[in-house]
C-alpha cells in the first residue's frame, strides 16, 4: 500500500485564515456527507468571533487537517474538524485538538460544545479521550439518504485551566 506520509515529519499546528479556504473545502468535501464549499470556509475563517487551527506539512506547507470554532464571550463551539484521510490515526486530530483547546482558553474560552453524529466512532473517541461528556442528545438530527437519520450527541468540555 502506498503511504505517502509514512515517513514524513509530524506536521506543524497554527492559527489558519481564509487564504486556506480551498484547502479546507476540499477536506471537508472528503470528509462530510454535506460538504462546505469555498466559499463558504472564506465566510466562515473571516468572522472576528472564529478561532481556527491548522496541521500544516512542514515540507511543502499543505494543510492536512483544521478546526473551526465560533466562540462568544466565555464559551465556543466547534463548528468543524477534519483530518485528511492519508494522515488520520496517527495523532494528528488529537494534537490538532489539543491546540486548539489551547488557542481557545487563550482567549478566554471557559466552556466548549460540540454535536457529533452517534455513528461516528472515530470522533465520539477522540472527544471522550480529550474529556468531552455528553449533555444532550438530538434525536434524528442527521440525514442519510435512504438510510435512517443518525442522533447527535451533544457534547461539553470545561476548559478552566486544564490545557
Ligand atoms: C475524527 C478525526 C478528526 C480524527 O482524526 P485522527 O487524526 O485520525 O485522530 P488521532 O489519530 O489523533 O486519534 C485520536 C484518538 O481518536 C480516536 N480515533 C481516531 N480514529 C479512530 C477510529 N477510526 N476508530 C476508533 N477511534 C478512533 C482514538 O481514541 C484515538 O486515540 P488512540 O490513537 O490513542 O487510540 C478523523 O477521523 C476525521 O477527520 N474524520 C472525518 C471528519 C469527522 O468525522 N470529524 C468529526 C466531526 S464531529
Amino acid at each position: 500500500m502506498f503511504r505517502p506520509f509514512a515517513k514524513a515529519p509530524a506536521p506543524a499546528y497554527r492559527p489558519i485564515g481564509p487564504e486556506r479556504c480551498v484547502e479546507c473545502a476540499l477536506i471537508h468535501a472528503a470528509s462530510f456527507a454535506h460538504p462546505w464549499n469555498e466559499a463558504d470556509f472564506e465566510r466562515l475563517l473571516t468572522g472576528p468571533e472564529v478561532v481556527s487551527d491548522g496541521a500544516i506539512e512542514i515540507r511543502d506547507e499543505t494543510l492536512s487537517g483544521f478546526v473551526v470554532s465560533r466562540a462568544a464571550f466565555d464559551e465556543a463551539e466547534i463548528l468543524t474538524i477534519a483530518v485528511i484521510a492519508e494522515r488520520r490515526r496517527c495523532g494528528v486530530g488529537a494534537t490538532l485538538l489539543a491546540t486548539h483547546l489551547s488557542s481557545l482558553a487563550a482567549r478566554g474560552v471557559r466552556r466548549l460544545f460540540l454535536e457529533v453524529d452517534t455513528e461516528n466512532i472515530a470522533a465520539r473517541a477522540l472527544y471522550a479521550g480529550r474529556g468531552f461528556y455528553q449533555v444532550a442528545e438530538r434525536k434524528a438530527y442527521y440525514r442519510k439518504g435512504d438510510l435512517p437519520p443518525a442522533s447527535a450527541l451533544v457534547m461539553r468540555l470545561d476548559l478552566g485551566g486544564q490545557v
